[in-house]
Order: C-alpha cells, then sequence, then structure tokens
C-alpha cells in the first residue's frame, strides 16, 4: 500500500526543510518537475490531510503535517533494526490480523518479519476470544508479523512483551500510570486502554508465523464508543485532555517492542517478567479464571517465564493458567 506517490514524498520533504513559505517556482527548479506539476502534488498532500496555505506572493507554506497514521510519518521518528522498517497502510480494513494472514498465506513469513500493518479504521476487529473491537480513526489499530525463534511453548511471551512495550511507551510518552491486566490488556487505573492479540500458524514444533495485534484508544473521544462500553474504557486523549501524536508513539512502541523481542530471542525471558511483573495490575490480586474446562477463584501470585499465570486457589493449591480469562475482583 503505497500511500504517498514518490513526487508528492519530494515535494513534502522540500516544505518541511522550509523555514516558512516556498515558492513553487523554487520547488520546481529544485525537484526538475513543471509548476503545474508541483500544484498537484500540493493537491495529493492536501487530500492526504497536510494543511498548506498558498499565496500568489510567497508561495506555499505546511502549516500542519498530515494526522493520518501514514508510513512516511512513523518513519521520520522510527529507531528500530527490524520492526516497522516495512509497513503496509489501509485507510480502512476489516481486520489488520486479517491483513497478516493473507500477506503470509501470499508470502514467505521470513521476508514478512517486522512488517508492520496499519489501519486508519477496521470495520470487522477482532479481540481476544472471538470478541469485536470497536477500532474507529483517530485510534492505533496495527499487527506486526513475526517469524520468531522463540520456541512454541514460550510463544506467549511475545505478548507479555508487547504488553510491556505499549506500557512503557505510554508512561514515557504521556506519563500516564499505564498498568498490564493478565493476559492483554492495557489499562490506566481501572479502565481499558488498549489490548493485544497474538494469533500463531505453527505445526508441531515449528512456527510459521504469528500476528500481534495491537489496539489502543488514541485520539478517540469515549463517546465515539458504544454506551455499554463508555463506562470500562479511556483513550489517550481523553487522559491527557488533547489529541496527541500518534506517529511518534507508535514509533515509540514498536522501538521499546523490539527491545524486548531481542531479549526473547536469545532466551532472556526472565527479563522481560521482571518488567511485566513491575508494570502488573494482577499480581496479588484476587481473581476469578475461567478456562476452557474450569473456572475457579484465588490469588494471583506470579507469572512464570512462559507468560502463564500462577493463581494460589483458596484451598492453597498453586494453579498454573497459560490460556483462560481473568476477572479481578
Ligand atoms: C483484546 O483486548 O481483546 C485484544 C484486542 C486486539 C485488537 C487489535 S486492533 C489491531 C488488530 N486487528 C484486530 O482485528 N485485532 C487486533
Amino acid at each position: 500500500m503505497n500511500c504517498i506517490t514518490d513526487s508528492a514524498f519530494r515535494v513534502l520533504k522540500i516544505l518541511e526543510r522550509a523555514p516558512g513559505s516556498i515558492s513553487g517556482e523554487i520547488i520546481s527548479k529544485e525537484l526538475n518537475i513543471t509548476r503545474s506539476a508541483v500544484w498537484k502534488n500540493i493537491q495529493e498532500l492536501r487530500t492526504m490531510g497536510y494543511d498548506i496555505q498558498s499565496s500568489q506572493k510567497d508561495g506555499y507554506n505546511l502549516v500542519h503535517s498530515s494526522s493520518r497514521l501514514f508510513p512516511h510519518e512513523v518513519h521520520k521518528k522510527l529507531a528500530t533494526r527490524a520492526i516497522g522498517r516495512k509497513m503496509r497502510y489501509y485507510g480502512d480494513t476489516p481486520s489488520t490480523n486479517g491483513v497478516g494472514k493473507q500477506l503470509c498465506s501470499e508470502g514467505d513469513p521470513q521476508n514478512l518479519h517486522g512488517t508492520v500493518i496499519i489501519a486508519e479504521e477496521q470495520t470487522g476487529g477482532v479481540g481476544r476470544m472471538g470478541r469485536a473491537w470497536i477500532s474507529p480513526s483517530g485510534g492505533i489499530w496495527i499487527t506486526i508479523i513475526l517469524k520468531p525463534s522463540v520456541p512454541v511453548d514460550h510463544i506467549f511471551m511475545i505478548t507479555m512483551a508487547g504488553s510491556v512495550a505499549i506500557a512503557r511507551a505510554i508512561r514515557k510518552e504521556f506519563e500516564l500510570g499505564a498498568l498490564i491486566k493478565w493476559p492483554n490488556d492495557i489499562f490506566i487505573g481501572k479502565k481499558k486502554i488498549g489490548g493485544l492479540l497474538l494469533e500463531m500458524s505453527a505445526e508441531a514444533d515449528t512456527v510459521h508465523y504469528c500476528l500481534l495485534g495491537i489496539g489502543i484508544n488514541v485520539n478517540n473521544p469515549v463517546k465515539d464508543f458504544a454506551a455499554e462500553l463508555q463506562r470500562d474504557i479511556t483513550s489517550i486523549s481523553a487522559e491527557v485532555g488533547h489529541d496527541v501524536d500518534r506517529a511518534s508513539f507508535l514509533a515509540r512502541i514498536l522501538k521499546e517492542f523490539e527491545n524486548r523481542y531481542q531479549l526473547l530471542e536469545s532466551g532472556e525471558y526472565e527479563t522481560v517478567t521482571q518488567e511485566w511483573k513491575s508494570l502488573s495490575a494482577t499480581l496479588d490480586n484476587r481473581v476469578l479464571i475461567r478456562t476452557m474446562k474450569t473456572s475457579f477463584e484465588g490469588e494471583a501470585i506470579d507469572i512464570d517465564e512462559f507468560g502463564a499465570l500462577i493463581v494460589r486457589k483458596d484451598n492453597g493449591k498453586l494453579e498454573r493458567v497459560i490460556a483462560g480469562d481473568c476477572t479481578q475482583q
């Protein structure tokens, strides 16, 4: 998905470098194109949401960048080596995880490793347990394609690394006290702000690929969500009181994630679990666990290097939960 033509991108670079207004003539000379071609590129940038003023006397002036989450905007801030170096951008798509599956079925997951699929809006976003994930424009709805060498039994640690990355990015960018609720939720206070969905294609011990779906309410007024959700969710803009720069935030998340993903690849699970524990909203709380087979209550006391939650039941017995729903009481 190329969302900007090469020529409009070159014009954008010139506008960004210019200290103020710059004439169409100077741009046309620098790029060796006609003035009408410059004008067409300016129009293209405007339709992409770039606020460009023009006057006969002074020429063109970039007043505001686009607020859309274009790959070229994220790349300006991105400091990773692999994660996000390749991106796919959609104005809308049913689900970025769905796009990830499609890409992996058509191509070699090894070549797709690190690719980030971005959607402004999802029309059929999916949450855990097949629940619908409401994804209006303004949020961060992405999927990271991974070809991990992490052994299959440790694969859930990828969700843990993602959760730590998001919580830390929220803390660093916005100074909000984000915490992680096992297995895959990001909370601010008592309200959910984001979640992760890890899907995997594997056979015996071989992981073909993983799709780490990340959904975060960012520049989303809480009133844009269904009435029954509004009491229990929040967004970055609702917490800080204004819209924020999603491109910088996403670049930060991807960097934080890559750092932890590298630890997992070298078998250093302990560093990630320690960080997870320091950001946990679940440990030391009473929880109700529902798995496919059973449900029980107890106290969440630990997580292990596979990402499983350790719960002390009321009879003192320890239960290890690797998959299930966890309600905190
Ligand atoms: C959850 O808390 O239930 C997990 C939500 C995961 C949502 C993200 S948004 C991007 C990606 N695409 C999807 O359809 N789902 C994930």
